[in-house]
């Protein structure tokens, strides 16, 4: 069969194996347009499928909802799951999330993200004492019990919030986060503190507040807004940050912001 009527099309794919003493590498693999679903996704399982089984990458859902299968595609961070394979070129190149270090191939080793996402303490908050700074969550008789209502009006300050997936494709898109990831929460994590500073059914928001008061954590945000371009989400976190700004800000002017959140 010619590659003409097998209708060809070539994925570049980066590979790195800590056993192996290589450095790593690109493999190239021809994927037939009429054998392979139409995301790039259904390229990479059909080359582990039927070409490649070393081939690493994670994945679950297979329609945008995990986060997993995040990575760089054509030189932009987004879900292989949702990107559909662009036939006007010849070839695809995909690459892990960019400034993480590697496990394998295309995982990325997000240890440091899940930490940061865990210093945030991701949970509504009744009490300025529980969740305390070790994680530990207020799983007591009584607040299991009870149900916070919210207004109609508050539930929707949570829009293009609450859909974050924590994929961590802006956060590896942005510049500051490249440089300062120890200390700079990056774009998505400051998205998900802000989903809680904005919950009116949490109370921990002064004390929220406070813990992002940093020169690192959050003022190196330089409001590049490489992080909202990318989201495959749709998501803003880069106006998510500014909020926040905004509400430190406010919150130590004589009115302040929690008063009138
Ligand atoms: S804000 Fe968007 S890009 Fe960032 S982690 Fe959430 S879903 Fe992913
Ligand atoms: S807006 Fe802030 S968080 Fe987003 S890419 Fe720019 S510096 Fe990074
Ligand atoms: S496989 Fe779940 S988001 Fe792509």
């Amino acid at each position: 069969m010619t590659e003409k009527s097998a209708n060809l099309t070539y994925f570049k794919i980066y590979r790195w194996n800590p056993e192996k003493n290589d450095k790593p590498y690109l493999s190239i693999y021809p994927i037939s347009k009429n054998e392979c679903g139409p995301m790039v996704l259904d390229a990479l399982i059909l080359v582990k499928n039927n070409l490649d089984s070393s081939l690493t990458f994670r994945r679950s859902c297979r329609e945008g909802i995990c986060g997993s299968c995040a990575m760089n595609i054509n030189g932009t961070n987004t879900l292989a799951c949702l990107k559909p394979i662009d036939h006007s070129r010849r070839s695809t190149k995909v690459y892990p999330l960019p400034h993480l270090f590697v496990v394998k191939d295309l995982v990325p080793d997000l240890t440091n993200f899940y930490a940061q996402y865990k210093s945030i303490q991701p949970w509504l908050s009744r009490s300025e004492t529980t969740p305390t700074t070790q994680g530990a969550r207020d799983d007591s008789p009584t607040a299991k019990q009870k149900e916070y209502y919210q207004s109609k009006g508050d539930r929707q300050k949570l829009d293009g919030l609450y859909e974050c997936i924590l994929c961590a494709c802006c956060s590896t898109s942005c510049p500051s986060y490249w440089w300062n990831n120890e200390k700079y929460l990056g774009p998505a994590i400051l998205l998900q503190a802000y989903r809680w500073i904005i919950d009116s059914r949490d109370l921990t928001t002064e004390s929220r507040l406070a813990g992002l008061q940093d020169p690192f954590k959050l003022y190196r945000c330089h409001t590049i807004m490489n992080c909202s371009k990318t989201c495959p989400k749709n998501l803003n976190p880069g106006l998510a940050i500014a909020k926040i700004k905004e509400a430190i800000f406010l919150s130590s002017s004589p009115s302040s912001w929690t008063s009138r959140r």
